[in-house]
């Protein structure tokens, strides 16, 4: 019998090696045939460690899962997938499973990781083998049809970038991802880094060659060991079976992959101080034009895309661009994979078609807070992402619809906050937050973020109140409009957001100015 229990880090942070080798040793003691698979994990994030057992129904889940819990469900006989205290029925029946349409993370939590076999048994490598019967020109096109946008938050068309990269004469260039996931409430790019890390390596060598590439990067935030090793392990197996070096897969094109890791910036994930640290130097933002789409790694043309970005491309290519391309509503096309995170009672991993609401994400898939108090506050897009009230749990989750409230989806964050939380509080962790991942580059953002901060702590004392919330919006509209980056020009959206959805929270004390 196949039992499976995850190795994503999630899982392991919940006890799953204690639960796997406590199920290793209580079948041996029962002279039970167990097979024990470390897959990735299912996205279901507060059911961790969740343990699923194959049988002729299907995958048969067992929720929260501890070491102590192994002998009552071999004695319940979960190994035919028997009622337990801890059962959750069929997975794919769940109401968090059931909405979801998964393409980036279709294999993500069924198989295992670094099986190269279970891979292709799902249909990883039909995706290259059909880019490779294009020529790169059509692979760009393929890309550029599918109307992928980017994932890592600014959703930049990626075929726009792709041309510019190919069309740019040079005589080298290169595929950078960037895995530095930094924001609050993010964690698609550890989970299909760890879950199913050939997809992203399958989609870097499509990226190649649709660039004319044959070097890629993944530069990996330091905070993810675990995924390091997966990662890490996942290239080796790739090499060894030939999809990585000089004649991939048998190809007269050569492709290798290297594994870099950052040293904890969070603005090493701007993708320019990304670049800077992967040269060895201190991670600075550089001023664009020119993108590195022109002039990027060494000065070479260079792709940078988001995991989530390189992780679909497999998938676009395998089912074509056009299936992608008919799911999401307007401009914002195919799917993103929402993480919930915060004061919510079902957090975890989640890939829909774009176009629900806010508040289909947080009350229908969510199941509202953890708490069980009424939402206040969805943060979406990171630290930098605006605070959007209940009132407009109407909005569309596309790229569009946010931006037109001033709101943004980033990376597919979402960090929810009962009525218990404080908004000035927020707003002054906004700018604090600022102040510490500055990269110090420019003024507005080096000191704006400090000043900000301190009239904030201002406000909160209840110092002539009216005229600090001026001076703090000023502020804000300096940082948005004058920053050289996105750290300095989004970190107003947190706290212009909460000034002006929430501004009890700002007025609870006051007192006159001398
Ligand atoms: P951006 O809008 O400057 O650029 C987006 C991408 O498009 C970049 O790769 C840029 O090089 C490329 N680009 C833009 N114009 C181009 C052109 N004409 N030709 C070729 N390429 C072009 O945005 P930026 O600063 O790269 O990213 C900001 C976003 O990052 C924010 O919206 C935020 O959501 C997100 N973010 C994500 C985080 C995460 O952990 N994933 C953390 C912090 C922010
Ligand atoms: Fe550096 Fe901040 Fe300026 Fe960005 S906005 S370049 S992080 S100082």
């Amino acid at each position: 019998t196949k039992v499976f229990v995850p190795l994503d880090m999630a899982a392991k942070a919940m006890g799953a090696d204690k639960v796997a080798a406590a199920i290793a040793k209580e079948a041996s003691a029962r002279g039970l045939d167990v097979q024990i698979v470390r897959n990735g994990s299912r996205g279901l994030l507060w059911l961790e460690p969740l343990v699923e057992v194959q049988t002729p129904q299907g995958r048969i889940g067992y929720g929260n899962v501890a070491a102590k819990d192994v002998a009552s469900l071999f004695e319940s006989g979960f190994l035919t997938g028997a009622q337990h205290k801890l059962s959750i029925g069929k997975v794919e029946d769940h109401p968090f499973w059931k909405r979801q349409h998964r393409v980036t993370f279709k294999r993500c939590g069924i198989t295992d990781p670094l099986s190269l076999s279970d891979y292709e048994s799902l249909g990883g490598g039909v995706g290259l083998a059909k880019a490779f019967a294009m020529s790169p020109a059509e692979a760009v096109a393929e890309v550029t049809k599918s109307g992928l946008r980017g994932r890592g938050g600014a959703g930049f068309p990626t075929g726009i970038k792709w041309k510019t990269v190919a069309d740019t004469p040079a005589d080298r260039r290169y595929v950078v991802v960037n895995a530095d996931e930094g924001d609050s409430g993010t964690f698609a790019d550890r989970m299909i880094m760890e879950g199913d890390p050939f997809a992203l390596l399958e989609g870097m060598i499509i990226a190649g060659y649709a660039v004319n590439a044959s070097k890629g990067y993944v530069y990996l935030r330091s905070e993810y060991p675990q995924t390091a090793v997966v990662f890490g392990r996942a290239i080796e197996i790739l090499r060894e079976a030939g999809w990585l070096g000089p004649r991939v897969r048998g190809s007269d094109f050569a492709f290798d992959v290297e594994l870099r890791i950052g040293a904890g910036a969070y603005v090493c994930g701007e993708e320019t101080s990304l670049l800077e640290s992967l040269e060895g130097k201190r991670g600075i933002v550089r001023a664009k034009p020119p993108f590195p789409a022109i002039a990027g790694l060494f000065a070479k043309p260079t792709i940078v895309n988001n995991v989530l970005s390189i992780a679909t491309i497999p998938m676009i290519f395998e089912e074509g661009a056009q299936a992608y391309a008919d799911c999401g509503v307007g401009r914002s096309r195919g799917t993103m994979p929402l993480q919930i995170a915060g004061n919510v009672k079902y957090g975890g991993l989640c890939e829909v078609d774009f176009g629900l609401t806010l508040g289909e994400i947080v009350n229908e898939i969510g199941g509202g807070t953890h708490s069980g108090r009424p939402v206040r506050a969805v943060q979406c897009g990171g630290p930098l992402g605006a605070y959007v009230p209940v009132k407009d749990f109407d909005l569309i989750f596309d790229y569009e619809d946010f931006a037109k409230r001033d709101a943004l989806i980033g990376h597919g964050g979402l960090v929810v906050f009962d009525d218990t939380v404080d908004m000035l509080q927020m707003a002054r962790f906004g700018m604090e937050f600022c102040a510490i991942e500055s990269c110090g580059k420019c003024t507005p953002c080096r000191i704006g973020s400090t000043r900000g901060v301190e009239t904030i702590d201002k406000i909160r004392e209840g110092f002539n109140v009216e005229a600090e919330i001026a001076l703090l919006e000023d502020l804000c509209n300096t940082m948005k409009f004058g920053s050289l980056c996105a750290l300095g020009g989004f970190a107003p959206y947190p706290v212009l957001s909460a000034l002006r959805h929430f501004p009890e929270d700002f007025r609870r004390k006051s007192v006159a100015a001398a």
